[in-house]
């Protein structure tokens, strides 16, 4: 207000506001941006639109911290972003040429750990996994191939299980919990034994209640879950990450998340 001096009321709602930006703030690579209480660091990143490389994250569904591409440095730690409370404060790297070069050994280790051939998988051009791997500028696997052999489940019509690219990411398990309401999935076994299993009578997904509607069909990152027949419908070149980076789709994944959230 022209003319007017600042009393101390104003000083007082002065300062109470800049506490209050202060303890709801954090910075990744010297931005800094707002939190909510109770947010994790990838949550209030990617509010600020800031891309964390991830896997096994996905809007609206609760974290697992499975895949371990999140990893950001907090001092001489190291954290997976998806799964840490963002804190008031905190000093984030992200986006370093170190913590990338972490990215992209764990991304080698998910590739040579089943068998991701990307120019015979249909999901090619739809898959995060070489979708990462070109974010990364990852050129070669780098360690020998394990050439896994897991059971290939075609039983159910219109629905493939191939495990031998299942990456363990748990999405198809919460998205079928959380979302579809069903359980239709589970990982079993620890370490190298872990695998996916189906809950059905069978252990097949022809006897489970899965249906090619459920969200669970369709979120699996890689080519271990897909919906038959429909494989080279969209023709290689025309495909998710043919036209956009994974940047740009975990973005748009948020924005939908969050105006679906906004809209219940
Ligand atoms: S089948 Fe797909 S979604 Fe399910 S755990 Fe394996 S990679 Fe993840
Ligand atoms: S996205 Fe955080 S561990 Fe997978």
């Amino acid at each position: 207000m022209p003319g007017r001096s600042i009393n101390k009321a104003m000083l007082r709602t002065l300062w109470i506001n800049m506490m209050t930006i202060s303890s709801s703030t954090i910075r990744i690579d010297e931005q800094e941006i707002f939190f909510e209480a109770g947010q994790t660091i990838m949550d209030a990143a990617m509010a600020a639109n800031i891309y964390i490389p991830h896997l096994c994250h996905y809007p609206g569904l609760p974290p697992s911290g499975n895949c371990r591409l999140c990893v950001v440095g907090i001092g001489n730690r190291s954290v997976a972003a998806c799964i840490t409370p963002a804190c008031a404060g905190q000093e984030i790297r992200n986006n370093t040429a170190e913590l990338n070069e972490v990215r992209k050994v764990v991304t080698q280790m998910l590739f040579i750990e089943g068998n991701h051939i990307c120019p015979t998988c249909e999901k090619t051009g739809n898959c995060k996994l070489q979708a990462i791997a070109y974010f990364l500028g990852m050129l070669h696997d780098h360690f020998p191939q394990f050439y896994p052999h897991r059971e290939l489940d075609a039983s159910h019509p219109h629905i493939l299980l191939d495990r031998s690219r299942c990456i363990l990411c748990d999405l198809c398990v919460r998205a079928s919990r959380e979302i579809d309401r069903k359980n239709v999935f589970a990982i079993a076994g620890r370490g190298i034994q872990a695998h996916l299993i189906v809950n059905s009578p069978s252990g097949k997904l022809v006897d489970s209640t899965i249906k090619v509607t459920d969200v669970a069909t369709t979120i699996c990152p890689v080519g271990a879950i897909l919906i038959k027949e429909q494989g080279y419908q969209t023709p290689i070149g025309q495909r998710i990450y043919d036209q956009r980076t994974i940047r740009e789709t975990a973005q748009q994944e948020y924005v939908s998340a969050k105006a679906k959230n906004d809209a219940d």
